[in-house]
């Protein structure tokens, strides 16, 4: 093999390596005050998911969630994904939302990226918090 022909390869493996370990990794370091901030930032949709959870969705015949899952709890976010019979797949969290957003509140399914059904997944998470993942548990 021409020994020539090897070298850039060589070299690429090297900056590939520096990209990596050197000077990229330093731009993920975060300090105390980041974790403060993030950590608020999550408590802020949590809140926010808490309070759409409760009636907040402006859904015109005013069903809450609430009135058929007394709280988050209940909701078992810890064993998605898993086949869901009202969908006929397996599916994520936030498709079994939409499915309760679309036929108990009669309402327009949200996208996957809505605040909303972000906020609504956070806030049925932490009620679970600490529980062991089961994925695909009934
Ligand atoms: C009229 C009653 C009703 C309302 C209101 C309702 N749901 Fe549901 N929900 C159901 C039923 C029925 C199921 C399916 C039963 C099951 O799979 O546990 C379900 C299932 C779920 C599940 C999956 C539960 C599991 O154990 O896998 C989640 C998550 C959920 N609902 C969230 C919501 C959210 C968020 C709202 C409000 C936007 C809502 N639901 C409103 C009746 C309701």
């Amino acid at each position: 093999m021409n020994q020539n022909r090897k070298y850039p390869s060589i070299i690429g493996a090297l900056s590939m390596l520096l990209g990596l370990y050197g000077p990229g990794a330093v731009a993920d370091e975060f300090s105390d005050a980041d974790i403060d901030r993030w950590e608020m930032e999550y408590e802020v949709v949590v809140e926010e998911g808490e309070k759409l959870f409760h009636g907040g969705l402006g859904n015109q015949n005013t069903v809450s969630c609430d009135q058929c899952h007394p709280n988050g709890a209940n909701t078992h976010p810890e064993t998605y994904p898993k086949f869901q019979q009202q969908l006929g797949k397996v599916a994520t969290l936030w498709e079994m939302i939409n499915w309760c957003i679309e036929n108990p509140l009669q309402a327009e399914k949200l996208a996957a990226d809505d605040p909303k059904l972000i906020a609504l997944q956070a806030y049925i998470t932490e009620e679970r918090k600490g529980v062991e993942l089961m994925p695909g548990k009934h």
